[in-house]
């Protein structure tokens, strides 16, 4: 099943196009990776699939239905696509737990006993639940990625983006949380992995969007983009790194 289908996409901020001729499938249970050049575009594209930037021109399909447009409840589709940002985003004054229960008790309504009874249970997930009492800078930046990732899944998205969840982590976080993403593929969660890390791309994937001035320029294997002779954009991209 087609979850997401984004066609002839465009964004423009002023008179800069950051995003055009986007197309794009992303089916159930896929993880697909993007990457590209610092300015690309590729933050943005993913702020469009739950409507944090509105997009210029073209459509976004979410299992068949348009989410442009004036008529959509955007706080209904935020819980359907949950976002892990780069930086953790969490809120500092609470501790893990809260973190994680808050959008349970303040989106879906739930009491403290049961927004807690979930959250724990996401935590424990992914081993955390020993910090479940600590405040964010109590932790250390895998920790607190697990956390983020907690949080967007306790929401039980049918989509997960996440926007360089290992760039401001060291080499051994970084492959843990290309691990975390590997289990939760496994176990079927459909997601968008924005990253520059070709090593946890590799991880995660065998494939790579790579997005070029906000243009998609190629879907394709890794291998066959990093050993690129012909294209000067990609052997500027793949061609510094090993
Ligand atoms: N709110 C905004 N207003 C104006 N311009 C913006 C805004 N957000 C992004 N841009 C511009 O759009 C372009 C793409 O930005 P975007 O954040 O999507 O890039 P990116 O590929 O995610 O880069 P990075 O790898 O550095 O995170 C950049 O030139 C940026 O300056
Ligand atoms: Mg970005």
């Amino acid at each position: 099943m087609t979850v997401i289908a984004i066609r002839d996409l465009a964004k423009k901020f002023g008179d800069q196009a950051v995003l055009s001729g986007i197309n794009l499938d992303l089916q159930q249970g896929e993880v697909k990776v993007l990457m590209g050049s610092s300015g690309s575009g590729k933050s943005t594209l993913l702020r469009c699939l739950n409507r944090l930037v509105e997009p210029t021109a073209g459509s976004i399909q979410f299992k068949g239905k348009e989410i442009l447009g004036p008529n959509v409840d955007v706080r209904a589709l935020r819980k359907q696509i949950g976002f892990v940002f780069q930086q953790f985003a969490l809120y500092s004054h609470l501790t893990v737990l809260e973190n994680v229960s808050l959008a349970l008790r303040k989106l879906e309504g739930m009491g403290t006993k049961e927004a807690n009874e979930k959250a724990l249970h996401e935590l424990a997930q992914f081993e955390m639940t020993a910090h479940q009492s600590k405040y964010p800078s109590q932790l250390s930046g895998g920790q607190k990625q697990r956390v983020a990732i907690s949080r967007a899944l306790a929401m039980d998205p049918a989509v997960l983006l996440l926007d360089e969840p290992t760039s401001a982590l060291d080499p051994v976080m970084s492959r843990d949380v290309g691990d975390l993403i590997n289990r939760l593929h496994h176990n079927g969660i459909t997601m968008i992995c924005v990253t520059h890390d070709l090593g946890l791309a590799s991880n995660i994937s065998d494939r790579v969007l790579f997005l070029d001035k906000g243009i998609i320029r190629a879907d394709e294997r890794i291998e066959v983009l990093a050993n690129d002779h012909t294209d000067p954009d990609l052997q500027a991209f793949f061609g510094k790194r090993e």
